[in-house]
């Protein structure tokens, strides 16, 4: 495994946010186009304004720049404002627009938490990824049980993008955004697959805070991967990199 330590969240910030920004630069200044893949959640969210900084005040075109979200609440409305589609609208392709207009907003895709047939939806968003050309780089977080996405333990190595059940842990996890009421969490995700991800050309996974420690040891002792903790899938893919600011 390939781990980078930080003493801090903000240097882990910093650090990644410079990388994935020097990455893009340069594969935009060879071809004009790059396709970044998105998580939602806290880890990612302060590199999200610094990558956005770094890209927004460059003078980058980035109008073949793509984004693909990595998971939805299934069902859930677009406004909704726990939707990832608005989480995603608001910490990243609006405020990227507004500082580099060259970014289009309608290039950050996601998939749709109102399709009317889910499956379609997933089936479409597989193939909108690969017309795309493909991920070139995926950022990651880690679920506290493992999951990446959201692809709950038990997930497949081989799985593509799909519909899912939420595990109790998962909808715990995430009712502080519904108002603490278990209630409101939707039952269901969409998410890319395992398989899917590791198409991706390169990833890197944030992994952050306490919480996140217990979970982040297990997948240090496996040599193999498990479906009990869908990140360890990770160990097949020979280009991700661990950011952590877990001593
Ligand atoms: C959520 C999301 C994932 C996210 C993960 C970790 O349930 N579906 O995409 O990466 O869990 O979230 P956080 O970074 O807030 O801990």
């Amino acid at each position: 495994m390939n781990i980078k330590t930080f003493s801090t969240h903000e240097e882990l910030s910093e650090q990644s946010a410079q990388y994935i920004f020097e990455i893009i630069q340069k594969k935009i200044g060879e071809t004009g186009t790059f396709v970044l893949g998105l998580a939602t959640g806290a880890s990612p969210r302060l590199m999200y304004q610094k990558l956005i900084q770094k890209l927004g005040t460059s003078d980058l075109d980035l109008s073949g720049l793509h984004t693909f979200n990595l998971d939805e609440y299934y069902p859930i409305r677009q406004g909704h404002p726990q939707s990832y589609f608005q989480e995603m609208y608001h910490g990243f392709w609006k405020p990227l627009h507004d500082l580099n207009q060259s970014f289009e907003i309608t290039n950050g895709h996601i998939l749709n938490g109102e399709a009317p047939n889910p499956d379609m939806e997933c089936r479409i968003y597989e193939k909108m990824i690969q017309k795309t050309g493909g991920v070139d780089l995926q950022v990651l977080g880690l679920g506290i049980n493992g999951h990446i996405g959201f692809n709950e333990p038990g997930s497949a190595g081989d799985t593509r993008t799909r519909q899912i059940d939420l595990t109790p842990e998962t909808r715990e996890a995430n009712k502080k955004y519904f108002g603490d009421d278990l209630e409101k969490v939707p039952e269901h995700g969409m998410t890319m697959g395992i398989g899917t991800i590791l198409e991706s050309k390169e990833i890197v996974m944030i992994v952050t805070g306490e919480k996140k420690k217990e979970v982040f040891e297990k997948l240090q002792r496996l040599s193999a991967p498990t479906e009990d903790i869908p990140a360890s899938f990770l160990l097949n893919h020979t280009k991700t990199t661990f950011y952590s600011d877990l001593a």
